[in-house]
């Protein structure tokens, strides 16, 4: 059998441009599959993203810019794209849902289910929010009336013929598939939650939208269009349905946030086993966090632009930063100052400062050469260790473990205090350097996931057969004390 890798994130609602919040999904996923490259080669990762076009939201923000729902949309999804490309994302591919080839997938799913038997035609006569385009009851809603998520938006009234989708049916085949694979989704609270809300009963969910005004239409009654998250989960089937990228389907694991649990972890393999496609590998649902311990809003002005953190700090900065803050699968907490002091601390005054003065010392002392008839140090279970913590997916194991690895390097250098022990016992110091040479091809090792651009400098400063190289700028741009 084949061994591949296919990671995906969610795709993005175009209403909003790129915050850290939303870089903290695709960066953490974009960790993940740089990982699976170093493991499977290049050729068995495919990383997915996008953009969640077919939405209300995205007609009521065109209007609200006086532009076509088409320019808006191309404008807005060209923003997106080149905002993971300047923050360094390694897609394979960015999959918008008004594409004919999503738009075909959809249709054929569509059918399938329905011709199933498990998409009817009803009546839907309840609430819903755009903010969320969710459907509503009104103990999902606040004192005032409101969804609890967007408040400042009108719940609507509806009262419409939709076709629904009959959820209610899998209510026994997912608690089995849950039985069965217990580490489906992850973390395990997660999953726990999601078993107790579909032990409480499935409802049949609405899967068409009568009066939207923009969508992708039924099938079989194009006046109806197909509800923006029914069509939105598909991306991650309609993005491999090529013959070179079919293969990946059986390895697909959804990198998502919390707030999507149920429509990923629910109403999606319901959807699966409906139209008899294998379901994905797993599922990892990451937590939220928030900006000085307040939830990011744009009401609030808090909201942080990756571009601008990876303008200031550098690429590096910004994914080391959001990833190791708290633990993958948590809540957490993002603030300006503590990232400056990480950067300082952590990239600045750690990692760029040892290759610095390791290099440094090297050329100094031994002319530039290291002796690699010394025996060193066996790095390797420090490797497996570092392999091990992404296996599990803690993310903020493997950064923590990184500058644990830095400290134990300067740690050696401070201690043995190279600089004096060359001047009396070549030898010795010689020993010593090929040691901290180790560990400076350790670390640039794991880099190649945790510091994808700060890896070429690092290896670049280390050189070829000992021979170490030019001096390179790690870690440089936003530093106050310069
Ligand atoms: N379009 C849907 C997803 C469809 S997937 C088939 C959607 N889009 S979204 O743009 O509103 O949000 C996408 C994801 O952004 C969330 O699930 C979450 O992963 C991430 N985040 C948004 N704000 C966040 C934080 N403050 N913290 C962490 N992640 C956050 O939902």
């Amino acid at each position: 059998m084949k061994v591949a890798s296919y990671l995906t994130t969610p795709i993005y609602y175009v209403n909003d441009v790129p915050h850290i919040g939303h870089s903290y999904c695709t960066l953490a996923t974009d960790t993940l599959a740089r990982f699976a490259r170093m493991q499977l080669g290049n050729n068995e990762v495919f990383f997915l993203t996008g953009t969640d076009e077919n939405s209300q939201k995205t007609v009521d923000a065109a209007a609200k810019a006086g532009v076509s729902i088409e320019v808006y949309l191309k404008d807005m999804a060209a923003r997106w794209q080149s905002t993971w490309d300047t923050i360094g994302i390694s897609y394979n591919d960015f999959i918008r849902t008004t594409e004919a080839r999503h738009v075909d997938t959809v249709h054929e799913l569509f059918q399938k289910i329905y011709d199933k038997g498990d998409i009817y035609k009803g009546t839907y006569k309840g609430l819903y929010c755009t903010g969320c385009e969710t459907f509503k009851k009104s103990s999902d809603l606040n004192e005032a009336g409101r969804c609890i998520d967007h408040p400042n938006q009108d719940i609507k009234h509806l009262d419409e013929t939709n076709y629904f989708f009959r959820l209610s049916a899998y209510e026994k085949p997912l608690l089995e598939w849950y039985e069965k694979n217990p580490d489906w989704l992850q973390p395990r609270s997660k999953k726990n939650e999601i078993i107790s809300f579909i032990k409480s009963g499935l409802e049949d969910v609405s899967v068409s939208r009568e009066t939207a005004e923009f969508g992708i239409s039924l099938p079989m009654d194009p006046a109806h269009k197909v509800y923006v998250w029914f069509d939105a989960l598909i991306n991650y089937y309609s993005g491999i349905r090529t013959p070179e990228r079919e293969h990946f389907w059986e390895s697909a694991f959804h990198i998502i946030g919390k707030d999507i649990t149920r429509f990923h972890c629910v109403i999606w393999p319901a959807m699966l086993m409906a139209a008899g496609i294998p379901l994905p590998k797993g599922v990892f649902a990451h937590g939220f966090f928030t900006i000085d311990g307040t939830k990011m809003s744009k009401s609030l002005g808090n909201v942080i632009s990756p571009v601008d953190l990876s303008v200031q700090y550098g690429n590096d900065a910004l994914r080391a930063g959001l990833l190791s803050s708290f633990e993958f699968g948590s809540d957490g907490d993002f603030s300006a100052e503590n990232f400056a002091e990480f950067y300082r601390t952590k990239l600045a005054g750690g990692v760029g400062n040892l290759f610095n003065r390791v290099t440094v010392l090297i050329t100094k002392f031994c002319d530039g050469q290291v002796d690699l008839n010394n025996a060193g140090l066996d790095l390797k279970p420090e490797f497996e260790k570092f392999e091990s913590l992404l296996e599990q997916k803690q993310l903020k194991g493997a950064y923590d473990f990184y500058f644990a690895t830095v400290d134990a390097a300067n740690q050696r250098l401070n201690e043995t205090e190279v600089w004096k022990l060359a001047k009396i016992d070549a030898d010795a110091a010689s020993k010593i350097f090929t040691e901290l040479f180790d560990y400076l091809v350790l670390l640039s090792e794991m880099a190649v996931v945790l510091l994808p651009e700060s890896a070429p400098k690092m290896r670049a400063m280390i050189g070829l057969e000992g021979k170490v190289g030019a001096a390179q700028i790690m870690f440089d741009s936003g530093r106050t004390d310069k």
